[in-house]
């Protein structure tokens, strides 16, 4: 713990005890108090968009046309987290607008959620050349930015979608096969992988297995939600 951090804490012990010899013994927690003030470190994801700036942290910039930052709602209970952007991707500035991203919509809609009630984000912000496999360094350079847009979500689950999602995520090499339809956690958020929904396209008759997880999805929400309201 650093000297501020220190002298913070025998600040704010002093003023609970003063408090207490007041007569107080219990403080209401404002509406007022962000989480900023509260957690500083936590931001908004406005703050994680403008740190992000006009990137040119990776060699992608040279080629990309926009960075598709992600969408959908500050406060989702369910987050997506696709590859990286293709080409209907990098003109739009939007996550998963092409084909794949259609189906990606009828997919969360088969377990009765908007779109607009998930967040979506990607593994890299940015187009890679011809649709190639992001490179690690790519990866490393973007990855800061997706945990503190998962900080600042703070879902409750998230469904990575496909293996480079998973893979990256997870932080292994297991095929996707094995790592479909089971959860696994990142920083206390638990983790479910299916398969990506281009996938898909190319394999419909795997659709029944993605329709498997999404139920499981809307299962492990239902219970978080029932015993969160119990509690
Ligand atoms: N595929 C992805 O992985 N992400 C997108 O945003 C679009 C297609």
């Amino acid at each position: 713990m650093d000297e501020n951090m220190r002298e913070v804490i025998s600040d704010l012990k002093s003023y609970l005890q003063y408090l207490k010899g007041m007569g107080i013994t219990s403080l209401p927690v404002s509406e007022n108090i962000s989480e900023k003030v509260i957690r500083p470190e936590i931001l908004t994801l406005a703050d994680v968009r403008k740190e992000l700036g006009d990137c040119k942290r990776c060699k992608l910039h040279q080629t990309r046309r926009t960075i598709v930052f992600g969408e959908g709602n500050e406060r989702a209970t369910l987050m997506f987290i696709g590859e990286g952007p293709g080409y209907d991707e990098d003109v739009q500035g939007r996550p998963f607008v092409g084909k794949a991203g259609q189906l990606l919509t009828k997919i969360i809609e088969s377990i009765n959620l908007p779109r607009e009630d998930v967040y979506i984000a990607n593994i890299i912000k940015c187009r890679p050349p011809q649709n190639r496999n992001p490179e690690p360094d790519e990866i490393e350079s973007c990855n800061p930015f997706l945990m503190k847009q998962i900080r600042v979500i703070q879902p409750k689950i998230i469904c990575a979608l496909g293996a480079f999602a998973a893979q990256t995520l997870l932080k292994t090499d297991t095929k996707i096969t094995a790592l479909r339809g089971k959860f696994f956690e990142l920083e206390g958020i638990k983790v479910i992988p299916t398969y990506h929904p281009a996938f898909l396209l190319r394999n419909p008759e795997r659709k029944r297995e993605v329709w498997e997880d999404m139920k499981k999805i809307a299962e492990w929400l239902n219970n978080a939600q029932r015993k969160g309201h119990s509690a």
